[in-house]
């Protein structure tokens, strides 16, 4: 186990058993009492829309006033598989109280404008109140949307605050503007000196790598029977031009700040891979292979590890197969093969992902 996650999750347990409370913001801004809220039935007429899918809360739609307003409540019996699950609610009324913070500098607030602000939380009462950000998931992508993302969890990461989960339902979209309210999975780390919430062990995982990950290259797997793939390279090549200059940001502020050394190399690594891959058409496509690979890899783990798949699961199942199959050599020239699928041959991973399949056969949600 990752030292820094264990002493996270332990420090989270330790404040789950004790008596301590965290409230963040004005009980006042709250149009019923925070216990009225905290028991607050699906079936009031005061609740217009009920989302009822998360493993540790479910989020109601108020309209109270003619205002209308967030509710996320926690279960009375969290659906849990985890620890970082179990603990997913706590992680994010911490982070609220972090966000209100922040947003009362006005040097930060101007950078977070696209996440939601807090109106009111109590960890034991088990409410979070946000106001209703109008708009539907997601579902479109341009440069002006990249960088609102990016930029975000960018200013996100300086602040030393990780998010991992970037997936299509934990982003908001209304008339071109984007808005972030999830941060079960955002995690605190020191942008100076770790590459992530793991510390330095996971060189891996970023910002836009989680982006692509979590969101950008299922969705172009989704929609690959509807875009070509000059269509797919061209949307990529968008999303590379927003990140190159987001990360040149990002790595001048850590130079102002006297990053280590360490930190300074791994963003001008990507910086470096991604300038270049900009240059050269064949650099891009080369790219793109690989890190669609890396991300289809990453995600059939999350699924696997949450006992939770999908037949979007088999599909990345059969993306992934088919890469080894037809384009193995480049995918190990191109680093794309990491963690248990390195120093593997083309048949001892065919033989895992044969295994990983039966598995996401077996956990079908
Ligand atoms: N402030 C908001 N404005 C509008 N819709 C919201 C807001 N907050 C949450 N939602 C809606 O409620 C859904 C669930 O919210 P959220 O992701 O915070 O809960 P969750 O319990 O973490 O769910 P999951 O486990 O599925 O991620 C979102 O996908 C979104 O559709
Ligand atoms: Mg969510």
């Amino acid at each position: 186990m990752n030292a820094h996650v264990h002493a996270r999750q332990q420090a989270q347990l330790g404040f789950v058993a004790s008596d301590q409370n965290l409230i963040v913001g004005d009980s006042a801004n709250c149009p019923l009492t925070p216990a009225e809220l905290a028991r607050l039935p699906v079936d009031s007429p005061l609740v217009l829309e009920h989302f009822g899918g998360g493993l540790t809360a479910q989020v109601l739609h108020l309209c109270v006033g003619g205002v209308h307003y967030t509710l996320k409540q926690r279960r009375s019996e969290a659906l849990v598989r985890n620890i970082n699950g179990e603990t997913s609610f706590l992680n994010e009324v911490q982070r609220r109280a972090d966000f209100t913070r922040l947003k009362a500098d006005p040097a930060w607030a101007k950078r977070l404008t696209h996440i939601v602000p807090t109106l009111y939380a109590d960890y034991r009462l088990g409410i979070i109140l946000s106001p209703w950000l109008p708009g539907r998931p997601l579902d479109h992508f341009n440069a002006d949307i990249f960088r609102q993302i990016l930029s975000t969890v960018v200013a996100c990461e300086e602040a030393g605050l990780m998010e991992w989960d970037l997936c299509p339902g934990n982003i908001i979209e209304e008339q071109g503007q984007i808005g972030l309210f999830d941060f079960g999975y955002m995690y605190p780390f020191d942008p100076l000196v770790d590459f992530n919430s793991n510390g330095q062990s996971d060189p891996l995982f970023h910002a836009c790598e989680r982006f692509e990950t979590r969101n950008f290259f299922g969705w172009l797997l989704r929609h690959s029977q509807a875009m070509d793939t000059a269509a797919q390279l061209a949307l990529y090549r968008e999303l590379k031009e927003v990140a190159l200059e987001v990360y040149q940001q990002k790595l001048a502020w850590l130079q102002s700040q006297n990053a280590s050394p360490a930190v300074l190399a791994w963003v001008l690594s990507f910086i470096n891979r991604w300038q270049q891959a900009l240059q050269d058409p064949d650099a891009l496509q080369s790219l793109f292979e690989v890190e669609n690979f890396r991300s289809q890899v990453l995600d059939i783990e999350d699924d696997l590890h949450g006992k939770s798949c999908s037949r979007f699961t088999l599909q990345r199942l059969d993306f992934v197969e088919q890469c080894i199959r037809s384009r193995f050599v480049a995918l190990q020239e191109g680093g794309a093969l990491f963690y248990d699928n390195a120093g593997k041959s083309q048949t001892e991973l065919l033989t895992l992902y044969a295994q990983k399949r039966r598995l996401a056969q077996q956990y079908q949600l």
